[in-house]
């Protein structure tokens, strides 16, 4: 039986083991199986450590889905993905648990790292930041470490791969936890708000001030501000921040007084910085200052792998939200969402399962269930569902458009198309083979 079955008492005594189970779990020949369950694996859950007595405990106490994903670290150093269950079984008024142990590693081979490595804050940003993949395991360090310092830190990445939560872990691991955490979205006000609402203002200092506003900067005293999308803030008001940082004080709009501010930057952006910089659209000096410690998101297609994880973690979501029972989706939708490349990355991942999870009837999300442009892709050999335009503009990653005459473009791309036009709407509209409606909404969402 290619299953490892093992059964112990409530002390975790041995009183079975199929064949399987002595090769799968004792390897190296002439070991005998210990007496004690507990002596030899270690079980991990959601990357969490945990010893053989926990993991049993908890088995128990949730004996109805007694399926568990779990890691096990073999003896000879080796690590290997196993499903364990694990059944109570009563025998002449004896208690027994039989676990049964089946492996998987060979279908989840992106475990790659050791979970021996991580450490506590690494675990808790692992449980909201879903992930296995080496890339995102890297990120989890960066975050602990970003977390135990006090430097700015700026974390770049695509739209939609997880920036915000990034900032968020940040503030939440760091000595500054229990003080205010602020957001302000740099490109959502125009110049002159988002001074103001960044260092507020004092009554009169305007039409339209009639009384005195507490900016964001001292709003997050002795916490962290984080600033969306900095790529977007003007030169003027680059100047000004670079003040903020070297001189740790701010001054409120109409007034010039200073006042001393104590709070970490966490910036984030989607942009190039540095081609901003050679553009001269960005001040290379607040750049280094901003920039003194740098997390890079990575795009979800470049970690595959964890799209099952993460669809897996948004079923279990929104079966707490909707009080559906989804199980998962169909081998077929799983395919599909494997080899859609996912342009909007986690947040288009998000979007799907929760579009599928208004229409899906049974316990499986079907294909049928999965938002059409997302079904309507597939791979390579559905290429002609482009209508020939992939313009490759700017980078690597070419400009997409679906025959539903959906284009599929990210901002930066978007923002190079109009760039490389003079901002001529008309001649880019042109240039993309869409309307200028249509591109004029595309700006608009995408705060151009
Ligand atoms: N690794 C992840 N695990 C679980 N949820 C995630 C993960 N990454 C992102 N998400 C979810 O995806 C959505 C988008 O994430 P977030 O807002 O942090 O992205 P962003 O990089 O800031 O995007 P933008 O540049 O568009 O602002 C959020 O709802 C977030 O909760
Ligand atoms: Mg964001």
């Amino acid at each position: 039986m290619p299953c490892g079955i093992v059964v112990v008492d409530r002390q975790l005594k041995v009183h079975y083991h199929n064949p399987f189970a002595k090769r799968f779990l004792y390897p190296g020949a002439n070991q005998s199986p210990p007496e004690k369950f507990s002596e030899l694996v270690f079980f991990t859950t959601d990357m969490h450590l945990f010893d053989m007595d926990d993991c049993m405990k908890n088995i128990i106490s949730s004996v109805k889905r007694n399926f568990h994903k779990t890691l096990i670290l073999k003896n000879d150093e080796t690590e290997r993905l196993v499903y364990l269950s694990a059944n109570r079984l009563v025998e002449e008024e004896q208690e027994f648990f039989l676990f049964t142990v089946s492996d998987i590693s060979d279908e989840m081979d992106c475990i790659t790292h050791s979970p021996g490595t991580f450490g506590r804050g690494e675990y808790l940003i692992s449980r909201k930041i879903i992930g296995r993949d080496q890339k995102i395991r890297d990120v989890y360090r960066m975050i602990a470490l970003a977390a135990d310092s006090e430097v700015n830190v700026m974390i770049t990445g695509e739209s939609g791969t997880g920036k915000e939560l990034v900032a968020d872990a940040i503030h939440e691991l760091s000595e500054r936890k229990d003080r205010s955490f602020v957001k302000v979205n740099c490109a959502a006000l125009s110049e002159t708000l988002l001074e103001s609402e960044l260092f507020g203002h004092v009554k009169g200092a305007f039409t339209g001030a009639y009384k005195d506003k507490t900016g964001k900067f001292e709003q997050a005293e002795g916490g962290t501000i984080f600033l969306d999308e900095i790529g977007e803030i003007s030169p003027a008001l680059q100047v000004k921040l670079l003040r903020v940082i070297q001189e740790k004080t701010i001054e409120k709009v109409g007034d010039n007084k200073p006042i001393r501010v104590n709070m970490r930057i966490v910036a984030a952006t989607n942009q190039n910085l540095r081609e901003r910089i050679k553009e001269k659209m960005f001040r290379e000096d607040l750049f280094y200052r901003l920039n003194v410690f740098s997390i890079h998101m990575p795009p979800l297609r470049e970690r595959k792998l964890d799209i099952p994880l993460l669809s897996g973690h948004f079923v279990e979501r929104f079966n707490r939200s909707t009080g559906k029972t989804v199980k998962g989706l169909s081998r077929q939708a799983s395919k599909i969402l494997m080899e859609y490349p996912w342009p909007g990355n986690i947040r288009e991942l998000q979007n799907a399962m929760e579009h599928a999870f208004v229409l899906v009837q049974g316990s499986l999300i079907e294909v049928e269930d999965l938002p059409a442009e997302v079904r309507n892709f597939s791979g390579t050999d559905n290429r002609e569902t482009f209508a020939g335009t992939t313009l490759k503009e700017p980078g690597e990653t070419p400009i997409q458009k679906s025959r539903g005459g959906q284009l599929r473009i990210s901002r930066e791309q978007l923002k190079a198309a109009l760039e490389r036009h003079d901002w001529n709407q008309t001649r880019t509209a042109e240039y993309l083979d869409i309307s200028r409606v249509a591109l004029w909404k595309k700006m608009k969402k995408m705060g151009l």
